[in-house]
C-alpha cells in the first residue's frame, strides 16, 4: 500500500496504445508524493495489466462500479481526488464524459469529481479531427474541463500528424499547474499568434568553446507550453537548452548565437500579437572566430576581445506594430546599488517593454531548477508578486496580465 501523503490523484487511463505512457506519469506522480489511484477502462487492460498500475500506485486498481461496493468507489474516488488527469484520453471516452455517461468506474468518477479535471489527448489525426470529436472536445472545454493539445508526430503506424499524446513530463507539468491554480486553465489566447524566445545563446570562440550562461530553457519553454494549451499560436525560438521534451502543439525553431536568435524572432514577431524574450542572450560574443581551435602557447592565455551583441528586446520595442505586447525578462541578483526589484524597475524603464517578469538569480536559485519566484512588473505600474511555485504557474500568470491588455 502506498504511504503518499501528497495530493490525491486520479490517473485515469482509456484504451489506446498509447496507455503505456500512463506507467511514466503514473511513476513521476508517485515520486513526486502524489497519492495515485490509477482508473483503467476495461479496454486500456488489453495495453497495461492492471498489476503494472497497482505495482506502481501501491493502489488497488479496478475498473467496474461492482467491485468494493461498500466503500462506494465510483462516488468516493471522485470526491476525494484534488486532480483527475486521463491520460491517454480517447475519442471514445472524451464522447462518453461529453455525454455525462456513467458506464464505468472511470467516467462514474469523473462525474462526481468536483477537482479540476485534464485530458490528455491520443488519438489518429482523423479521429481528433473528425467534427464530432471537436464537437465533443469543445463542450467539455465549456463546462471547465482541460482538454490538453495533442502533440503533433508519429502515431501508432507510419502515420503522422496532431494526435500523439503530450510527452509524460508535459501531463505531470500541466496536473501540478492545476492543482497550484485555484481556476482552470482558460481559453484566452485562441486566435492569438505567440512568439516565445527561450535558452542560453552561445558566442562561438573556437571550433570547441563558447561563451555561454546557465540558462536551462525551463521557464521559456513552459511559457511556450501554457500558450499553446491556453490555445495560441505559439513558434518557441531555443536556444541551447538543458534536455527538455518540445513542448505539445507549439512550432519549435533553432538558434545558437544572439545573431540567430534575433534574426528569428524578428522574423517570426512580424505578425505576432505577443513577444516574449525569456531566452538568456549573451551581451558579448567573442569578436572573432578563430578557424582552428586555439592552442596554448608558450607566450600564455591568449587575449580574447569582445564585441556587443544587439539588445534583441530593445529592438522588438522600437519595430513593434501597434497593439503588439512586448514581455522581457530580467535575471537579478541584486547588488550594493539596490535590491532585485530596483534594478528590474530600472530595465522596465530603459527596456520600454509592456511587462517585464523580474526573478532573482544565484546559486540555488532559479537556473536549472523546476521552481521559480519573482514580480510582474507592468509599464501601467502595476507590480504583482509572484510567489514560489513551478516555472508552469509563474509562465500561467504572465499569460493572465498578457491576456488582461491584448487589445
Ligand atoms: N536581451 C536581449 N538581447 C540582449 C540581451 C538581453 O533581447 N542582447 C533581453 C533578454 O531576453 C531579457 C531582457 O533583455 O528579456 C533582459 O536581459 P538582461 O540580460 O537582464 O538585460 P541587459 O539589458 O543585458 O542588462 P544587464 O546589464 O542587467 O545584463
Amino acid at each position: 500500500m502506498s504511504t503518499a501523503t501528497g495530493p490525491r490523484v486520479v490517473l485515469g487511463v482509456a484504451g489506446g496504445i498509447a496507455a503505456y505512457k500512463a506507467c511514466e506519469v503514473l511513476r513521476r506522480l508517485t515520486e513526486s508524493g502524489h497519492l495515485v489511484r490509477v482508473v483503467p477502462t476495461e479496454s486500456a487492460l488489453n495495453f497495461v495489466g492492471a498489476a503494472t498500475f497497482e505495482a506502481l500506485s501501491g493502489q488497488p486498481v479496478r475498473t467496474g462500479v461492482f467491485a468494493d461496493v461498500p466503500e462506494v468507489p465510483h462516488v468516493r474516488l471522485g470526491q476525494q481526488a484534488e486532480v483527475a488527469v486521463v491520460a491517454p484520453a480517447t475519442a471514445d471516452l472524451m464522447a462518453r464524459l461529453a455525454q455525462g455517461r456513467a458506464d464505468d468506474l472511470l467516467t462514474a468518477t469523473l462525474l462526481t469529481a468536483r477537482c479540476p479535471v485534464l485530458l490528455a489527448p491520443a488519438m489518429h489525426t482523423e479521429m481528433w479531427e473528425h467534427p464530432a470529436t471537436r464537437d465533443n472536445v469543445a463542450l467539455l472545454r465549456s463546462r471547465g474541463v482541460v482538454v490538453a493539445e495533442p502533440a503533433s508526430g508519429r502515431l501508432t503506424g507510419a502515420d503522422t500528424g496532431p494526435g500523439r499524446l503530450p510527452e509524460p513530463s508535459e501531463i505531470v507539468e500541466l496536473a501540478r499547474l492545476l492543482l497550484e491554480r485555484a481556476d482552470a486553465l482558460p481559453r484566452d489566447l485562441v486566435g492569438r499568434r505567440v512568439v516565445v524566445s527561450a535558452g542560453g545563446t552561445r558566442e562561438p570562440l573556437d571550433p570547441v568553446r563558447f561563451l555561454g550562461n546557465r540558462s536551462s530553457g525551463r521557464q521559456g519553454y513552459a511559457l511556450a507550453r501554457v500558450a499553446a494549451q491556453r490555445g495560441a499560436e505559439v513558434v518557441l525560438v531555443s536556444a541551447h537548452t538543458a534536455d527538455l521534451a518540445a513542448p505539445a502543439a507549439v512550432r519549435v525553431c533553432r538558434a545558437g548565437t544572439a545573431d540567430q536568435l534575433r534574426s528569428a524572432v524578428l522574423a517570426e514577431a512580424e505578425g505576432a500579437d505577443v513577444v516574449v524574450m525569456a531566452a538568456a542572450v549573451a551581451d558579448f560574443r567573442p569578436d572573432s572566430l578563430s578557424e582552428h581551435k586555439i592552442k596554448k602557447s608558450g607566450s600564455g592565455p591568449p587575449t580574447v576581445t569582445l564585441a556587443t551583441n544587439p539588445d534583441i528586446l530593445a529592438e522588438l520595442v522600437r519595430l513593434r506594430p501597434v497593439g503588439q505586447m512586448v514581455v522581457g525578462f530580467a535575471a537579478e541578483t541584486g547588488d550594493d546599488t539596490g535590491g532585485v526589484l530596483d534594478h528590474a524597475r530600472v530595465k522596465l524603464a530603459r527596456k520600454g517593454c509592456d511587462l517585464l517578469v523580474a526573478n532573482a538569480v544565484g546559486e540555488g536559485m532559479a537556473f536549472e531548477q523546476p521552481d521559480n519566484a519573482g514580480w510582474i512588473l507592468a509599464a501601467d505600474g502595476t507590480e504583482i508578486e509572484l510567489p514560489h511555485g513551478s516555472k508552469a504557474l509563474l509562465a500561467s500568470r504572465v499569460w493572465d496580465e498578457v491576456a488582461a491588455r491584448l487589445p
